[in-house]
């Protein structure tokens, strides 16, 4: 088995070193090479993805991934912008299925900005589209209008499509996983007003004939994101495009407490894949240690379970999470008065002791 290591910029590189550390603990024979990516990467090679490191992350089974982004580059054109490394492994790899597990472990219901029973026992899998929608549409770009309001204004433009294929595919990746759960998938779009998302939703709901055993309802974004916060429990698979699901994701977060807690893995069509938590690189904590490594110790059990088809120690570092927390231990972002605050290097010391 080989993984592409990929730290990147900001807290990245710390919270993958506690990641490599656990899986390094396992004992099994894992090769792991590391790369440059993000902002880094651009530093050192002058461009966030350079060759070499797509390679080395084609050639893997799996990415584990850290994050990517800096304010020192957010004036970069965009192509050289650390950002562009993660889209451009996501289309490279074809990295169609997003992942993004939102679950509320019971030792963090306080942690949460909302009430305790409101997400005790919360446990919803948004299913994000990765490689099309807005974030990939062609054309794309500035101009000046012809039409509209103001003609011969300065206008910026992106383009909205989805082809019948690419929503097949992720709605049977929903439906497949909805039966490995509570058998419940709720497709979110925008169909009351996009042409891209009525097709969405009827091609979902085609594909839903295939499922009858799985339960399958609509909902607009504005009023899924409502929902969310209003009865999350009530969500079991939630499946949507790639920008709702950016925006839904970091919201569904929110109610487990901590984006610091949020796995995620990425698959292609042979289940090879990049792992990441869903959180980003936080310049303004970077280099502090006290960045949660949570997220990314989980998302290498995710890329054993779904890319390395090692189910029992994707449990083990599961069950290791779990007790550190009920051991009381909490960085800084789900720190509440009565626990034990710790830093980065604390908290996968405490995973590994747990292992
Ligand atoms: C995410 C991030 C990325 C996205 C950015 C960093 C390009 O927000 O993974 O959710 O928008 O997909
Ligand atoms: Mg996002």
């Amino acid at each position: 088995m080989k993984i592409a290591v990929l730290p990147g910029d900001g807290i990245g590189t710390e919270i993958v070193a506690e990641a490599v550390k656990v899986l390094n603990a396992l004992d099994l024979k894992i090769e792991m090479e590391t790369a440059l990516v993000g902002g880094a990467a651009y530093k050192a090679h002058g461009h966030p993805l350079p060759e070499a490191t797509l390679k080395l992350a084609k050639q893997a089974d799996a990415v584990l991934f850290g994050a990517v982004g800096d304010w020192q580059y957010d004036n970069l054109e965009r192509a050289l912008r650390p950002e562009q490394a993660i889209l451009g492994l996501r289309k490279n790899l074809g990295l169609f299925a997003n992942l993004r597990p939102a679950i509320c472990y019971e030792q963090l219901v306080d942690a949460s900005s909302l009430k305790p029973e409101l997400i005790s026992g919360l446990d919803i899998l948004i299913i994000r589209e990765l490689t099309g929608d807005v974030y990939f549409g062609q054309p794309r770009g500035r101009r000046v209008a012809t039409d509209g309001l103001f003609p011969g204004a300065d206008e910026a433009f992106d383009t909205m499509r989805y082809s019948r294929p690419e929503i097949e595919r992720i709605a049977h990746v929903a439906f497949q996983a909805a039966r490995k759960r509570s058998r419940r998938v709720t497709s979110v779009d925008k169909a009351n007003v996009l042409e891209t998302f009525q097709f969405w939703r009827d091609v979902v709901t085609e594909v839903g004939l295939q499922y009858p055993d799985v339960e399958l309802d609509h909902m607009y974004v504005d009023n899924a994101a409502m929902q969310l916060v209003r009865d999350p429990k009530k969500f079991d698979v939630v499946v949507t495009g790639n920008m709702f699901g950016d925006i839904l994701s970091d919201e569904a977060a929110m109610l487990t407490g901590s984006i610091g807690m949020l796995p995620s893995a990425s698959l292609n069509a042979s289940k090879q894949g990049l792992y990441e938590p869903s959180h980003g690189s936080a310049p303004d904590i970077a280099g502090k240690g006290i960045a949660n490594p949570l997220a990314t110790i989980l998302s290498a059990a995710m890329m054993l379970r779904y890319s390395l088809d090692q189910e029992a120690p994707a449990q083990r570092i599961e069950a290791a999470v779990k007790s550190v927390l009920a051991q009381g231990l909490r960085t800084a972002d789900i720190f509440s008065p009565g626990t034990t605050r710790v830093s980065t290097l604390e908290m996968g010391a405490a995973v590994l002791r747990a292992l």
